[in-house]
C-alpha cells in the first residue's frame, strides 16, 4: 500500500505468489478457513486514554517493537532484509489509509495476537488496555496515502474508525480517531439505512419514468 507496483516476474513478486499457494494448499477455492479475519472486542464507551497506552506500551510492547516504536531490523537499511519485529510508526510502517490505523481493527487485532505468542482464546490484555495501546500507537506520524478522499467512494461502507476525510457522521474527527467508538457504529447504522432508502427511491422514481 505504501509502496510502488512490483514488475510481475520480479523475485519478489514471485516469492509473494508462492506463499501465497503455498498458505492456501489443500483449501479449495472460496471455503471459509478458520482464524481468518478477526475476532471481535468490546469497545470501552470512552475516549481512549493516551497516558495509560504509553504505560501498556513501555510495559508490554517496546521490547519487541522498541521504546521508539521503530521495531527491529533482520539486516541493514535498504538490504530489503525486512524486519525482526515490524515498526509499528514512522516511515516504515503501515499507512493512514492501512486497516490497521482504524482504532477498531487494530484493538481487535492487538487484544487477540499480542505480545507475541498469544493466542485469540487466551488474550493477556484486557479490553482497555489493548483500546488505549491501540491508540497511543494510532496516535504517532505514520506514511500517508495519496487519494484517501476517493477511498470509499461509496461512504456507506467507509469504516467508522477511517481516521481521514471526508467525515460525514456529524462528529468531529477526533471521535473517529480516538472514540468513543460504540455511538459511531449506530450513527454509521442510520446512515447506511437512511441511503438505501434513498436509493430504493430513486430506483424507483427511475424505473418510474422509464415506463413513461
Ligand atoms: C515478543 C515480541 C513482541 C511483543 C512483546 C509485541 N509484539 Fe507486536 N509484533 C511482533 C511480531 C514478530 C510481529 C509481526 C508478526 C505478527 O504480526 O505476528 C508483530 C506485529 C504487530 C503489529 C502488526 C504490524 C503491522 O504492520 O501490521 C502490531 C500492530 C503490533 N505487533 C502491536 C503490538 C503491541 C501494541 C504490543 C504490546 C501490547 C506488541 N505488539 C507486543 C512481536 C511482538
Amino acid at each position: 500500500m505504501s509502496g510502488q507496483p512490483l514488475p510481475l516476474d520480479s523475485r519478489e513478486m514471485k516469492a509473494f505468489v508462492t506463499y501465497i499457494s503455498f498458505l492456501s494448499r489443500g483449501i479449495p477455492v472460496g471455503a471459509t478457513v478458520e482464524g481468518a479475519g478477526m475476532v471481535q472486542s468490546k469497545m470501552p464507551n470512552r475516549r481512549a486514554n493516551l497516558e495509560a497506552g504509553a504505560k501498556v506500551y513501555e510495559a508490554q510492547c517496546a521490547v519487541c517493537h522498541g521504546p521508539d516504536g521503530q521495531g527491529v531490523r533482520a539486516g541493514q537499511p535498504g538490504d530489503a532484509q525486512g524486519y525482526i519485529f515490524p515498526p509499528l510508526w514512522g516511515n516504515d510502517t503501515f499507512n493512514n489509509g492501512a486497516g490497521m490505523n482504524r482504532l477498531a481493527m487494530a484493538t481487535r487485532f492487538v487484544k487477540h495476537n499480542m505480545p507475541q505468542g498469544t493466542s485469540f482464546d487466551a488474550p493477556q490484555l484486557t479490553d482497555d488496555e489493548a483500546y488505549d495501546v491501540s491508540a497511543y500507537m494510532l496516535s504517532k506520524p505514520r506514511p500517508v496515502k495519496a487519494n484517501l478522499e476517493v477511498d470509499f467512494p461509496a461512504r456507506w461502507n467507509k469504516p467508522m474508525d477511517s481516521a481521514f476525510p471526508p467525515y460525514l457522521l456529524g462528529v468531529p474527527a477526533d471521535q473517529h480517531r480516538f472514540g468513543p467508538l460504540p455511538p459511531l457504529v449506530e450513527k454509521q447504522r442510520q446512515m447506511a439505512e437512511q441511503l438505501k432508502a434513498q436509493g430504493v427511491a430513486e430506483r424507483a422514481k427511475a424505473a418510474e419514468a422509464g415506463k413513461q
